[in-house]
Protein backbone atom coordinates (compact mmCIF):
# COMPACT_ATOMS: atom_id res chain seq x y z
CA UNK A 1 0.00 0.00 0.00
CA UNK A 2 3.31 2.03 0.90
CA UNK A 3 4.50 1.49 -2.06
CA UNK A 4 1.68 2.65 -4.16
CA UNK A 5 1.32 5.74 -3.13
CA UNK A 6 4.82 6.64 -3.28
CA UNK A 7 4.46 5.77 -7.17
CA UNK A 8 1.48 8.24 -7.52
CA UNK A 9 3.51 11.34 -6.29
CA UNK A 10 5.58 10.20 -8.78
CA UNK A 11 3.90 10.24 -11.37
CA UNK A 12 2.13 12.88 -10.75
CA UNK A 13 4.25 14.49 -13.58
CA UNK A 14 4.67 13.09 -16.97
CA UNK A 15 8.09 12.95 -18.80
CA UNK A 16 8.71 15.22 -21.53
CA UNK A 17 11.60 14.68 -24.02
CA UNK A 18 12.91 17.13 -26.21
CA UNK A 19 15.37 17.29 -29.18
CA UNK A 20 17.07 20.24 -29.80
CA UNK A 21 18.21 20.21 -33.26
CA UNK A 22 20.26 23.25 -33.32
CA UNK A 23 21.83 24.08 -36.25
CA UNK A 24 21.26 20.86 -37.97
CA UNK A 25 21.21 19.14 -40.32
CA UNK A 26 22.30 20.94 -43.48
CA UNK A 27 19.52 20.13 -46.13
CA UNK A 28 15.57 19.63 -45.97
CA UNK A 29 16.37 16.45 -47.59
CA UNK A 30 18.34 15.25 -44.50
CA UNK A 31 15.86 17.07 -41.94
CA UNK A 32 12.83 15.16 -43.98
CA UNK A 33 14.80 11.88 -43.25
CA UNK A 34 15.35 12.41 -39.96
CA UNK A 35 11.52 13.44 -39.41
CA UNK A 36 10.75 9.80 -41.07
CA UNK A 37 13.03 7.80 -38.99
CA UNK A 38 11.70 9.92 -36.08
CA UNK A 39 8.18 8.97 -37.29
CA UNK A 40 8.62 5.53 -37.75
CA UNK A 41 10.81 4.70 -34.04
CA UNK A 42 8.93 7.05 -32.09
CA UNK A 43 5.42 5.78 -32.89
CA UNK A 44 5.42 2.61 -30.44
CA UNK A 45 5.51 5.17 -27.48
CA UNK A 46 2.17 6.40 -25.81
CA UNK A 47 2.74 8.07 -22.93
CA UNK A 48 5.71 10.37 -22.74
CA UNK A 49 6.02 13.55 -24.36
CA UNK A 50 8.27 14.43 -27.55
CA UNK A 51 9.12 17.18 -28.75
CA UNK A 52 11.12 17.61 -31.95
CA UNK A 53 12.47 21.46 -32.33
CA UNK A 54 13.89 21.61 -36.50
CA UNK A 55 15.92 24.93 -37.30
CA UNK A 56 13.11 27.51 -38.54
CA UNK A 57 13.33 25.95 -42.26
CA UNK A 58 12.56 22.43 -41.01
CA UNK A 59 9.91 23.79 -39.40
CA UNK A 60 6.76 23.19 -42.12
CA UNK A 61 8.12 19.74 -43.30
CA UNK A 62 8.24 18.44 -39.60
CA UNK A 63 4.44 19.72 -38.84
CA UNK A 64 3.43 18.32 -42.13
CA UNK A 65 5.42 14.72 -41.57
CA UNK A 66 4.67 14.47 -38.17
CA UNK A 67 0.72 15.26 -38.22
CA UNK A 68 -1.30 12.90 -36.58
CA UNK A 69 1.56 11.57 -34.38
CA UNK A 70 2.21 11.98 -30.59
CA UNK A 71 5.07 14.63 -31.24
CA UNK A 72 4.95 18.05 -31.13
CA UNK A 73 6.63 20.46 -32.93
CA UNK A 74 8.81 23.65 -30.74
CA UNK A 75 11.07 26.44 -32.46
CA UNK A 76 14.47 27.09 -31.11
CA UNK A 77 14.23 30.66 -30.92
CA UNK A 78 11.67 34.03 -31.40
CA UNK A 79 11.58 37.75 -31.32
CA UNK A 80 9.35 39.46 -29.15
CA UNK A 81 7.65 41.97 -31.20
CA UNK A 82 5.00 40.27 -32.93
CA UNK A 83 5.45 42.08 -37.00
CA UNK A 84 7.44 45.04 -38.17
CA UNK A 85 11.10 45.90 -39.39
CA UNK A 86 13.33 43.55 -37.60
CA UNK A 87 14.99 41.82 -40.52
CA UNK A 88 15.90 38.28 -39.48
CA UNK A 89 13.89 38.06 -36.67
CA UNK A 90 10.93 35.27 -36.43
CA UNK A 91 7.70 36.04 -34.52
CA UNK A 92 5.08 33.67 -32.14
CA UNK A 93 2.34 34.30 -34.59
CA UNK A 94 4.53 32.92 -37.60
CA UNK A 95 5.78 30.25 -35.59
CA UNK A 96 2.29 29.20 -33.93
CA UNK A 97 1.01 29.69 -37.74
CA UNK A 98 3.65 27.21 -38.58
CA UNK A 99 2.05 24.84 -36.58
CA UNK A 100 4.03 24.91 -33.33
CA UNK A 101 3.63 24.06 -29.98
CA UNK A 102 6.98 24.77 -27.74
CA UNK A 103 10.04 27.48 -28.07
CA UNK A 104 12.85 27.39 -26.93
CA UNK A 105 13.99 30.19 -25.00
CA UNK A 106 16.97 31.80 -23.47
CA UNK A 107 19.03 28.27 -24.41
CA UNK A 108 22.69 29.24 -22.82
CA UNK A 109 24.40 29.15 -26.81
CA UNK A 110 21.61 32.18 -27.60
CA UNK A 111 22.96 33.73 -24.14
CA UNK A 112 26.61 32.76 -25.51
CA UNK A 113 26.73 33.59 -28.85
CA UNK A 114 24.04 36.24 -29.59
CA UNK A 115 24.16 37.74 -26.31
CA UNK A 116 20.81 37.53 -24.86
CA UNK A 117 19.64 38.39 -21.63
CA UNK A 118 17.16 37.35 -18.56
CA UNK A 119 15.77 40.66 -19.59
CA UNK A 120 15.30 39.43 -23.15
CA UNK A 121 14.49 36.68 -22.06
CA UNK A 122 11.54 37.35 -19.96
CA UNK A 123 10.16 39.28 -22.85
CA UNK A 124 10.39 36.43 -25.23
CA UNK A 125 8.39 34.09 -22.62
CA UNK A 126 5.75 36.76 -22.63
CA UNK A 127 5.68 36.92 -26.40
CA UNK A 128 5.66 33.23 -27.04
CA UNK A 129 2.51 32.61 -24.15
CA UNK A 130 0.55 35.70 -25.90
CA UNK A 131 0.45 33.00 -29.03
CA UNK A 132 0.14 29.95 -26.97
CA UNK A 133 3.26 28.72 -27.32
CA UNK A 134 5.32 26.85 -24.37
CA UNK A 135 8.26 28.45 -23.61
CA UNK A 136 10.84 25.97 -22.83
CA UNK A 137 13.29 28.59 -20.91
CA UNK A 138 16.96 26.99 -20.32
CA UNK A 139 18.68 27.85 -17.50
CA UNK A 140 22.42 26.90 -16.27
CA UNK A 141 25.61 27.51 -14.43
CA UNK A 142 29.00 27.88 -16.56
CA UNK A 143 31.67 25.95 -14.95
CA UNK A 144 33.70 28.86 -13.54
CA UNK A 145 30.56 29.80 -11.96
CA UNK A 146 30.39 26.24 -10.56
CA UNK A 147 34.08 25.96 -9.58
CA UNK A 148 33.56 29.23 -7.80
CA UNK A 149 30.20 27.75 -6.00
CA UNK A 150 28.21 30.81 -7.54
CA UNK A 151 25.93 28.26 -9.30
CA UNK A 152 22.53 28.47 -7.51
CA UNK A 153 22.60 32.42 -7.47
CA UNK A 154 23.42 32.49 -11.44
CA UNK A 155 20.33 30.04 -11.49
CA UNK A 156 18.20 31.77 -8.84
CA UNK A 157 18.86 34.79 -11.08
CA UNK A 158 17.83 33.81 -14.23
CA UNK A 159 14.59 32.21 -13.25
CA UNK A 160 13.23 35.05 -10.63
CA UNK A 161 14.10 37.25 -13.60
CA UNK A 162 12.78 35.45 -16.50
CA UNK A 163 9.56 34.46 -14.20
CA UNK A 164 9.01 37.65 -12.87
CA UNK A 165 5.35 39.10 -12.52
CA UNK A 166 4.19 36.31 -13.95
CA UNK A 167 0.79 34.65 -13.15
CA UNK A 168 -0.37 31.15 -11.87
CA UNK A 169 -2.17 30.48 -15.12
CA UNK A 170 1.06 31.38 -17.37
CA UNK A 171 3.12 29.31 -14.86
CA UNK A 172 1.12 26.23 -15.99
CA UNK A 173 1.86 26.50 -19.48
CA UNK A 174 5.92 26.32 -19.08
CA UNK A 175 8.56 24.40 -18.67
CA UNK A 176 12.24 24.79 -17.28
CA UNK A 177 15.32 23.51 -18.67
CA UNK A 178 18.17 23.27 -16.38
CA UNK A 179 21.05 23.05 -18.77
CA UNK A 180 24.99 23.30 -17.01
CA UNK A 181 26.92 24.99 -20.37
CA UNK A 182 29.92 22.82 -19.51
CA UNK A 183 27.52 19.81 -19.90
CA UNK A 184 26.52 20.94 -23.37
CA UNK A 185 28.39 19.21 -26.10
CA UNK A 186 31.21 17.76 -23.75
CA UNK A 187 30.44 14.37 -23.02
CA UNK A 188 30.32 15.24 -19.46
CA UNK A 189 27.58 15.01 -18.29
CA UNK A 190 25.95 16.51 -14.40
CA UNK A 191 25.81 13.56 -12.34
CA UNK A 192 22.45 12.01 -11.34
CA UNK A 193 22.71 13.75 -8.05
CA UNK A 194 24.36 17.36 -9.34
CA UNK A 195 21.16 17.90 -11.62
CA UNK A 196 19.21 16.52 -9.29
CA UNK A 197 20.56 19.06 -6.43
CA UNK A 198 19.73 21.69 -8.92
CA UNK A 199 16.39 20.72 -10.50
CA UNK A 200 15.36 20.49 -6.11
CA UNK A 201 16.33 24.06 -6.25
CA UNK A 202 14.65 25.20 -9.38
CA UNK A 203 11.40 23.69 -7.61
CA UNK A 204 12.17 25.52 -4.50
CA UNK A 205 12.27 28.68 -6.26
CA UNK A 206 8.67 28.59 -8.12
CA UNK A 207 7.23 27.78 -4.28
CA UNK A 208 8.54 31.26 -3.10
CA UNK A 209 6.65 32.61 -5.70
CA UNK A 210 4.03 30.45 -6.68
CA UNK A 211 1.75 27.72 -5.04
CA UNK A 212 2.59 24.46 -4.50
CA UNK A 213 0.41 23.07 -6.98
CA UNK A 214 2.27 25.18 -9.10
CA UNK A 215 5.71 24.21 -8.23
CA UNK A 216 4.73 20.60 -8.24
CA UNK A 217 3.21 20.55 -11.51
CA UNK A 218 5.98 22.32 -12.85
CA UNK A 219 8.18 20.42 -15.74
CA UNK A 220 12.41 20.38 -15.34
CA UNK A 221 14.21 19.07 -18.08
CA UNK A 222 17.64 18.14 -17.74
CA UNK A 223 20.11 18.91 -20.78
CA UNK A 224 23.90 18.73 -21.56
CA UNK A 225 25.45 15.07 -22.95
CA UNK A 226 21.90 13.32 -22.09
CA UNK A 227 22.44 9.83 -24.28
CA UNK A 228 21.18 6.57 -24.40
CA UNK A 229 23.10 5.18 -21.17
CA UNK A 230 22.81 7.94 -19.32
CA UNK A 231 19.35 8.84 -19.67
CA UNK A 232 17.17 6.93 -17.31
CA UNK A 233 20.27 7.23 -14.25
CA UNK A 234 19.10 10.55 -14.37
CA UNK A 235 15.70 10.86 -15.69
CA UNK A 236 14.48 8.60 -12.22
CA UNK A 237 15.20 11.21 -10.39
CA UNK A 238 12.44 13.05 -8.62
CA UNK A 239 12.76 16.47 -9.59
CA UNK A 240 13.57 15.37 -13.28
CA UNK A 241 10.86 15.02 -15.36
CA UNK A 242 12.58 14.89 -18.66
CA UNK A 243 15.33 15.97 -21.09
CA UNK A 244 16.60 18.59 -23.82
CA UNK A 245 18.69 16.50 -25.76
CA UNK A 246 21.07 17.81 -28.65
CA UNK A 247 23.62 15.26 -30.06
CA UNK A 248 21.52 12.68 -29.45
CA UNK A 249 18.19 13.70 -30.83
CA UNK A 250 19.99 13.86 -34.67
CA UNK A 251 19.50 10.01 -34.59
CA UNK A 252 15.97 8.69 -34.77
CA UNK A 253 17.75 5.95 -33.06
CA UNK A 254 18.68 6.98 -29.82
CA UNK A 255 16.77 10.06 -29.56
CA UNK A 256 13.89 7.02 -29.41
CA UNK A 257 16.41 5.14 -26.54
CA UNK A 258 16.19 8.09 -24.93
CA UNK A 259 12.31 8.37 -25.32
CA UNK A 260 11.98 4.69 -24.37
CA UNK A 261 14.17 5.62 -21.00
CA UNK A 262 11.50 8.20 -19.79
CA UNK A 263 8.23 6.11 -20.97
CA UNK A 264 9.54 2.94 -18.82
CA UNK A 265 9.69 5.34 -15.46
CA UNK A 266 5.85 6.05 -16.02
P1 LIG B 1 23.99 18.08 -26.01
O1 LIG B 1 22.98 17.02 -25.70
O2 LIG B 1 24.61 17.97 -27.36
O3 LIG B 1 25.00 18.23 -24.91
O4 LIG B 1 23.19 19.48 -26.05
C1 LIG B 1 22.31 19.78 -25.04
C2 LIG B 1 21.57 21.01 -25.41
O5 LIG B 1 22.13 22.08 -25.54
C3 LIG B 1 20.12 20.87 -25.67
O6 LIG B 1 19.50 22.10 -25.78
Amino acid sequence: MQVELIDKTYNMRNKLIAGNWKLNPATSDSALELCRQLKLRLAPFSKAKIVVCPPFTALCLAVDLLKGTRISIGAQNLYWEDSGAYTGEISAPMLKSAGCEYVIIGHSERRLFFHETNENVHHKIIAAQRHNLIPIVCVGETLQQRESGVMKDVVMEQVTEALRGMSEQALQNLVIAYEPVWAIGTGKTATPAQAEEMHEFIRSLILEDFTKSVSDQMLILYGGSVKPDNARDLLQNTNIDGALVGGACLSAESFSEIVRAGEELL
